[in-house]
């Protein structure tokens, strides 16, 4: 908030309507990717706030998290986990079930990836209604790590844009 590379940052990001159906405002981050201001103040913004958290896991969601998510991860020194939608991941899992508009989609991470007692937080591109990110949470906390924080780079304020225009 009040942070001016906020504004450049929030310009970068296209916005596509009735995508991938009607009545969607999809939030289309490859053109902030392209943008490496954007990119790079995205990417700094996350490692500022917490590069002394002492977090050492930074969990990513398949698969815009990986993106900013592995950035971030070695901006502030931390291991990166994935983590993946079903039958991607070859070793054991940890998989967690959450609701979409229209049926379920799960969540897994591998076993061992994540230490008891490990900090972690977890990143995407966008929370809507938050059920991939609780799914992440629970997965982490499956394995007994402090989930810390979540972060999102389009959260809730511009999901009440979108709800306003439906
Ligand atoms: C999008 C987005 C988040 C999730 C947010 O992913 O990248 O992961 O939806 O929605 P929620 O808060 O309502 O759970 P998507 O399901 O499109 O998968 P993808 O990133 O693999 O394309």
């Amino acid at each position: 908030k009040g942070d001016p590379r906020l504004q450049h940052i929030s310009q970068s990001i296209r916005v596509i309507p009735h995508f991938p159906k009607n009545g969607i405002m999809f939030q289309d981050i490859t053109t902030l990717l392209l943008d490496h201001k954007a990119f790079k103040d995205t990417v700094d913004i996350f490692v500022d706030r917490y590069r002394d958290m002492h977090i050492s896991v930074v969990a990513g969601i398949e698969a815009r998290g990986f993106v900013f998510g592995s950035a971030v991860a070695l901006g502030i020194g931390a291991k990166f986990v994935p983590l993946r939608k079903p039958r991607k991941l070859p070793g054991e899992v940890f998989f967690e079930k959450y609701s979409l508009e229209y049926g379920t989609d799960c969540l897994e991470m591998h076993v061992g990836a994540v230490q008891p007692g490990e900090r972690a937080i977890v990143i995407d591109d966008l929370v809507a209604t938050g059920g991939t990110l609780s799914a992440g949470i629970k997965l982490l906390e499956r394995a007994k790590a402090e989930v810390v924080e979540c972060a999102c780079v389009i959260g809730v304020p511009e999901v009440k844009v979108m709800t306003q225009l439906l």
